[in-house]
């Protein structure tokens, strides 16, 4: 089979990697890919929001199955109009991806259904915001609504915050519609699954680590690493299927909502173990994929095809993990999240040994000459598996210390949980 992966990042190194596994495939593209994915698979320069180009070229190359890795062209209506052309395609239509694209539609959704989530309001300007957070009080989460690539979301503590949100928000356009959020203290998870609308295949849990500085602080990133599973307590996957994963499933079913792929539910896990969805993503998490797919012992094409060709999940198929530990300690170029260098050298990259349960997957990176070079801000995902987190911290950050340029950055805390 050829398979054609959608997107440049970790994640998409993650899912050619794992892809490139199967017997089922003999040939990869990536659309665009990066230095990392161009040494396993072949990247064609057409960027992941290209549609037009993308359609083209599947057809032309005759792609037995796509793969589409981020949200924006699944908000742009790839995965649809790709099928229309006959192309098998894994990924939700623009409609089922609202779920992501839209933060207002999420929260009527998940009202709708009962599936818990924080109190919210929806306001559309300056006067309406305030007298939400007058409501709620402080702290108070503010959270725009279409895509924002994690940066629409301000959590504030003080009204000196709120103003400055405010001005984000307001300030420079008249702004859409933004949810004022009542604000969960507890420690977060993420849960994916594959689903087809009427039945779902889970994956393992997993834990992101947001903020850029160590101790979880300063401003949020795509995220600086993840660990798999996430720590939570016994019996807490039962407890999220149930009142999360089931009522979800019931209400894509009930708006005939014929889903076809991935979606991530950003949990907050609040005393009490009162689970709380803060947000659902139409697509697998970067960093989480690094750490779940690492873990996956089962071939992935087993659900891509199904899911792709007739958009059915295979009836009665369960996963087989490791039970081991996975880590994935983000090096990002210093500077990120705000204006970093671009197109600097990583000297010891192409000497790096890796053993069978050590991955380096790509993000911003470009290859020249065999040389290897930062090409964005979220540069590389050091991946371990080990049999304790312990060692998988270990060699991870083992890893990390050879490759780390001189301008490179990275937590030392991924994994670390206070
Ligand atoms: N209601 C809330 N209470 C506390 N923290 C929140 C809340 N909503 C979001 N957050 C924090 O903000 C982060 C980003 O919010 P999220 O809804 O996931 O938006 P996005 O990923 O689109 O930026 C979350 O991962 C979480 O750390
Ligand atoms: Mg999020």
């Amino acid at each position: 089979m050829k398979v054609a992966v959608i997107g440049s990042g970790g994640r998409e190194h993650t899912l050619v990697w794992k892809i490139s596994q199967s017997p089922m495939v003999t040939k990869i593209y990536a659309l665009p890919g990066n230095g990392g994915i161009s040494d396993i698979a072949e990247c064609i320069p057409i960027g992941s929001e290209d549609i037009s180009g993308i359609i083209s070229f599947c057809k032309e190359s005759k792609i037995d199955l796509v793969m589409i890795g981020p949200e924006v062209p699944l908000s742009k209506g790839l995965a649809e109009t790709l099928r229309e052309q006959g192309v098998p395609t894994v990924g939700p239509d623009s409609k089922c991806a609202r779920l992501e694209s839209s933060k207002v539609w999420a929260k009527e959704f998940m009202i709708k259904h009962g599936i818990p989530t924080a109190g919210y309001k929806t306001v559309t300007d300056k006067n309406s915001l305030m007298r939400a957070v007058d409501e709620f009080g402080l702290p108070i989460v503010i959270k725009m609504d279409g895509l924002c690539a994690g940066k629409g979301v301000f959590i504030c503590k003080d009204m000196e915050e709120v103003e400055s949100a405010v001005e984000n928000i307001y300030g420079i356009a008249t702004g859409g519609k933004v949810v004022v959020e009542e604000f969960l203290e507890g420690n977060e998870a993420s849960y994916m699954i594959f689903t087809d609308g009427q039945s779902y295949i889970p994956l393992v849990t997993s834990r992101d680590h947001k903020k850029i500085f160590d101790g979880d602080k300063g401003p949020n990133t795509g995220g600086m690493g993840a660990v798999s599973p996430a720590p939570l307590d016994v019996g807490m996957d039962e407890k999220i299927k149930t009142s999360v994963i089931k009522p979800l499933l019931k209400a894509l079913k009930n708006e005939k909502m014929h889903y076809n792929g991935v979606i991530y539910a950003g949990l907050m896990i609040c005393p009490g173990d009162d689970i709380r969805v803060l947000e659902f993503n139409a697509r697998f998490g970067d960093p989480e994929t690094q750490v779940i797919l690492t873990r996956m012992e089962s071939d992935i094409m087993d659900i891509l095809v199904p899911l792709g060709s007739i958009s059915k999940l295979p009836s009665n198929y369960t996963i087989k993990w490791n039970d081991g530990v996975s880590c994935c300690v983000v090096i990002a170029q210093k500077g990120y999240p705000n204006d970093y260098e671009k197109g600097v050298h990583i000297p010891n990259l192409k000497n790096i040994k890796t053993d069978k349960n050590e991955f380096i997957f790509h993000a911003g990176t470009i290859k020249k000459k065999g040389e290897y070079y930062t090409n964005g801000g979220r540069v590389l995902g050091v991946t371990a598996v080990g049999t304790t987190l312990n060692e998988a911290r270990k060699k991870a950050y083992s890893l990390v210390e050879k490759i780390a340029w001189s301008s490179s950055y990275y937590r030392k805390d991924i994994g670390l949980w206070r």
